[in-house]
């Protein structure tokens, strides 16, 4: 019977460290409840309901990404989440306000262009294609299919292509408060900021992250006024140009830590649930031994990089587990899985 469960556990991906944005938050465990705090996704909510810009700040695979789709999920009213995504596009998005403010126009206007029958149809199909991701196609975000008339006016403010600096700023700012008439607060998403400024694409990063924070962030703040989750990469706080436009974000959050074994075992215990469709206190129960979960946690506890260190382990150690038809995921089945993973020392 364990051995079945573990199998089906294999088949679902359940470990898998990389899960589509979409489903991020279904598998999220809120840290404010991991650590009996509201520091964290509470905290999250509430300043970007007040407008603020938020520098969430934590190492690659600690649950920045998990943290902004729990807190922006379909289920939360009033929210316009606008992820902007720059990692395929030109990289004079990140450092040049106009440049920015014209992608974030050009992505409303895919958005409202796709939620057009034929278009829709595309991209769907697009979508569907084996390899494809979430990030690659722009879907319309669900709060945006809800309302027609919005979309109306929507692809009207984006249907010219202004020509200076200027106009392009204002028709950034004009479609925020289009949406923002609608009764929904847009909150602008810069999610994936470690890998435009980091990339090589970027020659000089020191110059894109002067850029990026001293023009592109404070334009947020000062042309366009709207609220703004910003991930942040620890090494930065020290970086002279972060701190020049610390001034700009309003608030710091930090992704906490998890505390111990009991906390890594309920963010496993989460997917499992979701996997064998149980409930997730049962779902794990006779599978895991604690000496396996109190290994995780130690690796963890060095580097707190949930992706690597617990379930990309997690998931070489069920594949053991199953490949050896053994019926509990033991202490070993952990150890040896860390010899073969690859760690990357953050
Ligand atoms: N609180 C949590 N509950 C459940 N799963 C989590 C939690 N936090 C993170 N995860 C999982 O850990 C992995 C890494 O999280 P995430 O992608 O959010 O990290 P990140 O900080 O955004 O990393 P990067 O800087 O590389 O983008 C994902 O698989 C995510 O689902
Ligand atoms: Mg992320």
């Amino acid at each position: 019977m364990s051995r079945e469960r573990l199998a089906a556990l294999h088949a679902a991906n359940a470990f898998d460290a990389a899960p589509l944005r979409s489903v991020m938050h279904r598998l999220h465990v809120p840290f404010d409840e991991l650590t009996g705090t509201t520091g964290c996704e509470h905290r999250l909510l509430t300043s970007v309901q007040a407008r603020h810009r938020v520098a969430l700040v934590g190492i690659s695979g600690s649950g920045k990404t998990s943290v902004t789709e729990s807190v922006l999920g379909p289920t939360v009213e009033g929210l316009a989440p606008i992820p902007v995504s720059v990692s395929v596009e030109s990289p004079d998005i990140a450092t040049h306000p106009v440049a920015f403010a014209g992608h974030v126009v050009a992505l409303v206007r895919r958005w409202v262009s796709a939620g057009l029958p034929r278009e829709a149809g595309r991209v769907a199909r697009l979508r569907d294609r084996p390899g494809a991701t979430s990030q690659r196609f722009t879907i319309a975000p669900s709060w945006l299919g809800a309302k027609l008339e919005l979309g109306t006016e929507l692809r009207q403010a984006t249907a010219d292509e202004p020509v200076s600096s200027g106009e392009r700023l204002e028709q950034a700012a004009q479609l925020l408060a289009i949406i923002e008439a609608h009764d929904l607060l847009p909150v602008l998403v810069l999610d994936d900021t470690d890998r435009w400024l980091n990339l090589s694409w970027q020659p000089d990063s020191e110059a894109a992250r002067a850029a990026f924070f001293g023009r592109v962030v404070r334009v947020l703040a000062e042309d366009l006024a709207t609220a703004a989750i910003v991930a942040v990469h620890p090494t930065y706080l020290r970086d002279p140009n972060y701190r020049a436009a610390a001034g700009f974000l309003d608030t710091t959050i930090r992704i906490p830590a998890l505390a111990g074994p009991a906390a890594v075992h309920r963010v496993l215990a989460r997917r499992a649930g979701l996997a064998l469709d149980e409930p997730e206190d049962a779902a794990l129960s006779g599978l895991l031994d604690p000496g396996a979960v109190a290994l995780l946690f130690e690796q963890y506890r060095a580097v707190p990089d949930l992706r690597q260190r617990i379930l990309q382990v997690m998931h070489v150690a069920l594949t053991l587990a199953v490949d050896e038809r053994a019926e509990v995921i033991r202490e070993g089945h952990v150890r040896a899985a860390l010899t073969e993973t690859v760690i990357d020392p953050d």
